[in-house]
């Protein structure tokens, strides 16, 4: 683990991971900022799946009017719910206009399990993906594997190369659960030399069957 440094900086080993939770939080609200002033809603029912230290919606909702609930697997706080968010959207009853998506490291389990349980008409969703270095990720996630086709018993370790083959694989899935996408839009941000975050926005228009 890194080292604190004053109140608010740490320094990571060379060749380790620091989970800093607000990451380059001036381009996470600018791409939010685009989509929520493009399709104005009098209030936007925003869940925040991984609520975190709601830095995000902390700062938005001083400028719109939000009707928030954050989930957070590893948090409780006021207005945010302990729970993994997959397995909630997957067993609540829910409808949102805004759908937030930023873990650690891939949102894939989580914007599945959002599309396959959305009731409504017009949702943006907001993704953060990581594509980090070998030695300090996890595997690659059962469902990622399930949807790129990859038996559950062979180990793969995520890389930039496959991590990218994942996003273009996974991001079709809006397709394949009856999704329009309206509009969508990225910024990717080249970090430390292997590591590389790109957040995304995408405005979905559920053509129901
Ligand atoms: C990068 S931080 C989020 C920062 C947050 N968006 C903010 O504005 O402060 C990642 C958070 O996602 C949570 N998390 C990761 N995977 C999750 C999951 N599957 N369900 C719910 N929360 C999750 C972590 O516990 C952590 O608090």
């Amino acid at each position: 683990m890194g080292r604190m440094v004053g109140s608010h900086i740490r320094m990571a080993p060379l060749n380790g991971w620091v989970k800093t939770d607000n990451r380059h939080l001036d381009e996470k609200i600018k791409i939010r900022r685009y989509f929520l002033d493009k399709y104005p809603l009098k209030t936007y029912r925003v869940i925040d799946c991984c609520a975190g230290e709601q830095a995000i919606w902390g700062i938005l909702r001083r400028h719109y009017p939000i009707q928030y609930t954050g989930l957070d697997k590893n948090r409780v706080d006021s207005g945010v719910v302990k729970i993994a968010a997959e397995r909630w959207l997957r067993d609540v009853e829910w409808s949102a206009d805004v759908l937030d998506i930023d873990p650690y490291g891939e949102p894939w389990p989580i914007y599945f399990a959002a599309l396959e349980n959305y009731m409504g008409e017009d949702l943006t969703v907001f993704l953060t993906n990581c594509n980090a270095p070998i030695k300090t990720v996890r595997l690659m996630s059962k469902s990622v594997r399930a949807k790129l086709g990859i038996p559950e018993k062979w180990k793969i370790w995520h890389s930039k190369k496959i991590s990218d083959m994942a996003t273009q694989a996974c991001l079709s899935h809006v397709v394949d659960c009856g999704f329009e996408v309206v509009e969508a839009k990225k910024i990717v941000l080249p970090d430390r030399a292997e590591w590389c975050y790109m957040y995304m926005g995408m405005r979905l228009r559920w053509l129901k069957k």
